[in-house]
């Protein structure tokens, strides 16, 4: 765990997430579009919530947002017990938070080229100085859940848009942090596939008692979800999901 310290009373549960009142303002002037008007959101660990609504609602920033790859305007978002952005990041180390705290699962699928898919998926472990055999091992472990285990010595370029998208989401569990970030996962996926990465997804949220938050309008998940944000004008409105069984 990082060297950080909440500033407040307010604390999200050990490896949860928080946002309370968040605003982000894109540009400024006649031209500033606020993207994020009052952003409300709770996800407990062991939990997989769904973030819903139309194109250009703000789905994509409060995740980029959450992730600290963009700084939001004003409010406040706590990881567990750590306030990381309170009108001002709180944190002083950004990329150690995204390396060791977020995984994230982005629409396209940024595999490195020049590495095999075993080694796409085993890089940050063994970055975070796991041993290679090691990092490996769960590497592979990971890529058979996904059902892609036999494209593990292929550079990325030699795998289907489906294939690929399945190696990016492996990654991004490989270090199990305790947040993962999904935007739009099973976009490129068929209706099996797609459930298959939302099975993962819900292993991954109990067993490693994991934060997730998935975006998405994929009608064929969202039955999924026992309870969805629908965000829609940068503010967000909680709804009880059907919750389907996976198994
Ligand atoms: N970098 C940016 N600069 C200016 N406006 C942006 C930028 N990124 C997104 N926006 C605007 O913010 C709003 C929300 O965008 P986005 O978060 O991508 O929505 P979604 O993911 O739900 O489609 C849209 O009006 C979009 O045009
Ligand atoms: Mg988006």
């Amino acid at each position: 765990m990082n060297a950080m310290h909440a500033h407040s009373p307010t604390t999200a549960r050990p490896g949860g997430i928080l946002i309370e009142g968040l605003r982000k303002v894109y540009g400024a002037g006649d031209t500033a579009v606020e993207a994020l008007k009052n952003v409300n959101l709770q996800v407990n660990p062991g939990e997989v919530v769904g973030l819903v609504g139309p194109s250009g609602s703000g789905k994509s920033t409060l995740l980029k947002c959450l992730g600290a790859i963009i700084e939001p305007t004003s409010g406040r978002m706590t990881l567990g017990q750590d306030v990381i952005y309170d009108d001002g990041w709180k944190v002083g180390d950004l990329r150690t938070l995204r390396r060791d705290r977020i995984g994230f699962v982005f629409q396209a699928p940024y595999l490195i080229p020049f590495l095999d898919v075993l080694d796409n998926v085993a890089l940050l472990p063994m970055l975070a100085g796991m041993p290679n055999a090691k990092a490996r091992a769960r590497a592979l472990e990971l890529l058979t859940a996904l059902d892609v285990q036999h494209r593990a010595k292929a550079e990325p370029s030699q795998l289907s848009g489906g294939e690929q998208q399945r190696v990016s989401i492996a990654r991004a569990l490989a270090n199990r942090p305790p947040v993962i970030l999904a935007d739009e996962p099973t976009a490129p996926l068929d209706s099996e596939r797609a459930l298959a990465v939302m099975r993962i997804l819900n292993q991954m949220a109990h067993q490693a008692q994991t934060a997730i938050i998935v975006v998405t309008h994929d009608e064929k998940i969202i039955p999924t979800f026992k309870r969805i944000y629908h965000i829609r004008d940068g503010q967000t409105v909680e709804e009880a999901g059907e919750g389907r069984a996976l198994d």
